[in-house]
């Protein structure tokens, strides 16, 4: 199968690629980036030199480039990860998180549509559902009910992607998934942004009480949903994926700071998010029923991993802190 994936360059777009590279060993992989500031091609060095993949820097907001990469190289199936992702971000300007997250979804929609493409895989949030109180999960029958301009806008992107599939046919599927967290996530994020400052002896900025709760999961273990879900989900169909692996803020800071050897006096609370959503617990049963999808990563063993790697990959954090990250693929343009 010749997939294109959006977004590739990012924290679950790399992972993504590279487990599809591994894993597939006769599928074509071709990854259209915009390289925003969350877009690091350090993160697919591995990929770099194999001839199953290429790599394309586009927007998905251009209609024009997405139907010559689809037609170049016969695309089957979009898996669409691209987007604008940082809630903190679409509160100081929501612009950008619309254009991209509804806009170039639609114009992938319109594309997959005009070239018949077998497969389209919408990578979507919990987010949609808004926040539950102390008790209950989300399923995939939760009214949407987004609280952020980011979940806004990826609740748009799911409803056209549903409306295109139920109109146009389109063989759409979406996935929701909750926080991610592993190798390569950008240090903006709660889980690199406190190993990170950790490191440094820099403030941990816990925002409001700290008990606000996430449900994680490591990105091994979406990245392998999202492959099950592209090859036997079924079209039309919503799937929560989760980790049922509830975790306050503070404790996860708790345990980063344990394995760092860290004191608690790095802790810093500071002034909330503005609508923060409480809480988040995904009820996955059924893509585990549908598809026997499980998590395979305790999040004991996901998260000292995680430190581990950025203990082990400080240049690739550090790069990306004084913006050097920037200069590997400028590089890499004037070396061409
Ligand atoms: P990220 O911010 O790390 O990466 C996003 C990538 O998309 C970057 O490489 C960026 O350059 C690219 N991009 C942005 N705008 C683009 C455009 N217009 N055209 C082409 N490329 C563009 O994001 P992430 O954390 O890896 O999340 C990826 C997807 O997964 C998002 O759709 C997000 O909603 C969803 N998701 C994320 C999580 C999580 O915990 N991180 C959980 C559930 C769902
Ligand atoms: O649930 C899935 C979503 O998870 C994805 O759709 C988003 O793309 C992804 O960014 C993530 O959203 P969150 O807002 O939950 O993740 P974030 O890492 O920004 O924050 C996690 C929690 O930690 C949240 O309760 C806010 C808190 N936080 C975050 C930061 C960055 C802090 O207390 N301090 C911080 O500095």
């Amino acid at each position: 199968m010749n997939v294109l994936v959006t977004g590739g360059a990012g924290f679950i777009g790399s992972n993504f690629v590279l487990s599809m590279l591994s894993k597939h060993p006769s599928y074509r992989i071709v990854n259209v980036d915009k390289l925003t500031y969350a877009g690091n091609l350090e993160n697919l060095r591995e990929a770099e030199g194999n001839p199953r993949y290429t790599f394309v820097k586009a927007d998905i907001c251009d209609r024009q480039t997405m139907d010559e990469v689809i037609r170049e190289h016969a695309i089957e199936a979009i898996v669409n990860i691209a987007a604008e992702s940082h809630v903190d971000r679409s509160i100081v300007g929501a612009a950008e998180f619309v254009e991209t997250n509804v806009g170039g979804t639609t114009v992938l929609l319109d594309a997959a549509r005009e070239f018949k493409i077998k497969r389209f895989l919408q990578v979507s949030t919990d987010e949609v559902y808004g926040s539950l109180g102390p008790e209950g999960k989300f399923t995939e029958y939760t009214p949407l009910h987004p609280n952020s301009p980011y979940a806004a806008s990826k609740a748009a992107a799911d409803l056209l992607v549903l409306a295109y599939q139920h109109t146009h046919g389109v063989p759409a599927l979406i996935t929701r998934c909750s926080n991610n967290y592993g190798p390569f996530q950008f240090p903006e994020k709660l889980i690199p942004l406190m190993i990170a400052n950790a490191l440094q002896n820099k403030p941990l900025p816990v925002y409001g009480d700290g008990l606000n709760v996430r449900d994680w999961l490591h990105v091994a273990d979406h990245c392998a949903a999202l492959d099950a879900v592209l090859h036997r989900g079924k079209e039309g169909t919503v799937y929560n994926i989760g980790g049922s692996n509830e975790k306050t803020n503070l404790e996860v800071i708790r345990l980063i700071l344990r394995q760092l050897g860290k004191p608690e006096s790095l802790i810093t609370f500071v002034k909330d998010r503005p609508g923060h959503d409480r809480r988040y617990a995904i009820d996955s049963s059924r893509i585990q029923s549908e598809l026997g999808w499980r998590p395979a990563v305790t999040f004991e063993e996901g998260l000292s991993a995680t430190v581990r790697w950025y203990l082990e990959h400080r240049t690739w954090w550090e790069r990306i802190i004084s913006g050097e990250y920037k200069e590997y693929y400028r590089k890499m343009y004037e070396e061409r």
